[in-house]
């Protein structure tokens, strides 16, 4: 299914896989859409078939659908109950959600909680798959902090194509310590879910590995370039780069600040008060924006600084209208981090791709489901030194860790920044850079992967696993 011989020759041309697309845009064959004629659409929140005192039960279709992206056009896509992006499911922290999926797709599927501290058996495991016309059960206990995740597909080597054609969508969790801050609430609480896609004349998406290049059109919650009717208060944005390969460095047209207040695994422990916010395929990143102090009638373009044209520079347009005018607080202190503990053991982990193996690799080694890569007691904190060895063909990697959140300690030797001052799954590591990050492995046994979350690297076997051991 993968072709090595297309692969070895992308690795000709890597010196192309830059950070960001080159603005070449050669490829692209798409209808041309004015930009901001469409409204943002919100992606509707799942209702729970039952509840029980302690459990929501869902039920979700995984299935093919055509929905309209393009204004007067359908598009073919995978979904999640006929929506793209799929539903949100909101979850209270303790209160366990159960997902019954229904595998309706020609193809295998399995469903990953991005960011959620699962059992293996409920984490998507890439050969624990849903075979067509089969169904899985898969319990979520939601004992972390209030935070922002996203459940995608991660069947073995088909995430990439099957996150490209649709299957992702938010998993939110609140806790009382987030909403004891008061912060934007109800049609103020918006999450936008960004990625780059390719269409071809028939407004139909084209899946190529590591096209980066010919995704020339950005959707914000599955459409391009939409507005948002906004009232001149303080509003809080869920962001999540859902891309395969793309990275978004956001700002405002207005050059007014960001307040970044959340990263992958919840509330930083103060406000990050800054002009750009940088998300990496995976990623996610809350930020409150301020509206009060512009007057009805202003427009504000959400834009991408690592866009190169008219079409990936400028995102979402935030219009402001009449309304009642309420000037936002920002809290000083969000949630603390706790002490930072001792770690047993150091790993090291290296990124890379294998030329003559036409792969990705992780320490030399492509992802093998039968070969466990780390063995670890439940229970223990480690320290993991990753670094891109990719110098040569400029490729960016990142690392996303499956179970846990993880703290980073350093970037080259050099504190993080405040955007990485919070839990993190995910961090980019560009090329000859090294970070270091720690965390705690507990809660379960079993077999959990760790990959870049390029997708397009992951499905081409830059995907290792740990393996927890001892008693949860
Ligand atoms: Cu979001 Cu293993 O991935
Ligand atoms: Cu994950
Ligand atoms: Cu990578």
């Amino acid at each position: 299914m993968l072709n090595r011989r297309e692969t070895i020759k992308l690795g000709a041309v890597a010196g192309g896989v830059l950070l960001v697309p080159t603005g070449i845009n050669a490829l692209a064959e798409g209808p041309t859409v004015v930009p901001f004629s469409v409204p943002l659409k919100l992606p509707p929140v799942l209702r729970p078939v039952a509840k029980t005192p302690t459990t929501d039960i869902y039920q979700v279709d995984i299935k093919p659908a055509d929905v309209e992206i393009l204004p007067g056009t359908k598009t073919k896509v995978l979904t999640y109950n006929g929506e793209f992006p799929g539903p949100t499911i909101k979850a209270q922290k303790v209160r366990r959600t159960i997902v019954t999926y229904v595998n309706k797709l020609d193809t295998e599927a399995a469903v990953h909680l991005h960011g959620g501290h699962v059992p293996p058996q409920s984490d998507g495991y890439p050969t624990d798959t849903i075979k067509t016309g089969g169904v899985r059960v898969y319990l979520y206990p939601n004992e972390q902090q209030a935070t922002t995740l996203w459940y995608h597909d991660h069947a073995h080597h088909r995430e990439a194509e099957q996150v490209f054609r649709g299957l992702c969508g938010f998993y939110l969790i609140s806790d009382s310590a987030d909403r004891r801050l008061g912060l934007p609430s109800g049609d103020a609480d918006v999450p936008l879910m960004f990625r780059d896609a390719r269409f071809d004349s028939n407004a139909q998406l084209v899946y190529e590995h590591n096209d980066f290049r010919g995704r020339d059109t950005v959707l914000v919650n599955g459409r391009p370039q939409p507005y948002f009717q906004v009232t001149p208060k303080q509003y809080r944005f869920r962001l999540l780069n859902s891309s395969n390969d793309r990275a978004f460095r956001f700002q405002l047209s207005t050059g007014d600040d960001l307040m970044q207040i959340g990263s992958d695994g919840g509330l930083l422990p103060a406000p990050n008060v800054t002009k750009t916010v940088d998300l990496w395929p995976g990623e996610r990143a809350e930020v409150l924006i301020d509206f009060s102090k512009y007057a009805p009638g202003t427009q504000i373009v959400l834009g991408n600084a690592y866009g190169h044209t008219d079409k990936d520079q400028q995102l979402l347009r935030f219009d402001v209208v009449t309304g009642a005018q309420d000037k936002g607080v920002v809290p000083a202190k969000l949630k603390a981090m706790p002490a930072v503990r001792e770690a047993a053991t150091t790993r090291d982990i290296a990124l890379s791709l294998d030329l003559a193996a036409g792969a990705f690799t992780i320490n030399g080694r492509q992802f093998d489901p039968n070969r466990v890569d780390f063995q670890i007691p439940v229970g223990s904190t480690e320290i993991w030194r990753i670094t891109n060895k990719d110098t040569n063909f400029g490729i960016p990697h990142n690392l996303h860790m499956h179970l846990v959140q993880f703290r980073v300690l350093d970037r080259n030797g050099q504190p993080p920044g405040p955007a990485e001052s919070g839990w993190k799954d995910t961090v980019t590591v560009m090329p000859g850079e090294t970070v270091r990050i720690q965390m705690t492995f507990t809660g379960y046994t079993g077999r959990y992967v760790f990959h870049c979350h390029l997708l397009d690297h992951s499905v081409l076997s830059m995907m290792a696993q740990i393996e927890l051991v001892g008693n949860a």
